[in-house]
C-alpha cells in the first residue's frame, strides 16, 4: 500500500495547511523540497483546474509516486476576474503581499459593497502512478474588505472579508479557515478519492 504522497509546492503557507487537513490520515505528505525534487514547472494554462494538472502531471513523471498539487487563487468580480490564475504572479511573483493587496484596494476604491463578491477558488489534482488523474475543486466566498486586517494565513487573506464570520480569512485561526476554505473543500473530496484508491 502507497501511503506516502508529494505535495507539488513550494508554497509553505500552502504546505501547513495541508498538513494539517492530511493529519487524521495514515498518509504521509511529503514536500517536493522535502522529497528532494527541486524542478520549476511552468503553469501556463488558463484554468485552475489546468494548471493543478500540468503541475501533478510532471512531478509524477519525475518522482512514480502519488503527487498531489493544487493551484488556486482569488477571483475579483469587479476586476473582471483578476488576478485569478496570476494570483501569485499579480504585479511580479517578488512584490510583497502588502503591496500587493493595498494594490487591489485602491483599484476597488469607490466600489459598493454589494459590488465587492470575490471567491477563492482552488483546484487540487492527483497523478497516480498508473497514469490515472484526479481532480476536484473547491470554493471560498465572500467580498473584498475595505482595508486590510489579521496576521494569520498568507497572501489575500488579510483582504478577504466573511461575511458570515465578520472577519478577514486572515483573522480567522488556522483550524477554522482550513473547515470553510477553498483548500480545505477541494482537499477533503481528494482525501475520499485517495482513501479508496490506497485501500
Ligand atoms: P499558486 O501557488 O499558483 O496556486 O498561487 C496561489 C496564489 O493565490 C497564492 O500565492 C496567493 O497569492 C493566492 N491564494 C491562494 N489561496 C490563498 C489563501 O488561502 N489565502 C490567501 N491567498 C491565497
Amino acid at each position: 500500500m502507497n501511503k506516502k504522497i508529494i505535495f507539488a509546492t513550494g508554497n509553505e503557507g500552502k504546505l501547513k495547511e495541508i498538513k494539517m487537513i492530511f493529519a487524521d490520515m495514515e498518509i504521509e505528505v511529503v514536500s517536493m523540497n522535502e522529497a528532494g525534487i527541486d524542478v520549476e514547472i511552468e503553469e501556463n494554462g488558463s484554468s485552475f483546474e489546468e494548471n493543478a494538472v500540468i503541475k501533478a502531471k510532471a512531478i509524477a513523471e519525475i518522482c512514480h509516486e502519488i503527487v498531489l498539487a493544487d493551484d488556486s487563487g482569488l477571483v475579483i468580480d469587479a476586476l473582471g476576474g483578476e488576478p485569478g490564475v496570476y494570483s501569485a504572479r499579480y504585479m511580479g511573483e517578488n512584490t510583497s503581499y502588502v503591496l500587493k493587496n493595498q494594490n487591489i484596494l485602491e483599484r476597488m476604491k469607490g466600489v459598493n459593497e454589494a459590488d465587492r463578491s470575490a471567491r477563492f477558488v482552488c483546484a487540487v489534482a492527483a497523478a497516480f502512478p498508473d497514469g490515472e488523474i484526479a481532480t476536484t475543486e473547491g470554493l471560498m466566498e465572500g467580498i473584498i474588505a475595505l482595508e486590510p486586517s489579521g496576521e494569520n494565513g498568507f497572501g489575500y487573506d488579510p483582504i478577504f472579508y466573511l461575511t458570515q464570520h465578520q472577519c478577514t480569512s486572515a483573522d480567522l485561526d488556522p483550524k477554522t479557515k482550513n473547515e470553510i476554505s477553498h483548500r480545505g473543500k477541494a482537499l477533503e473530496e481528494m482525501k475520499k478519492i485517495l482513501v479508496s484508491k490506497l485501500v
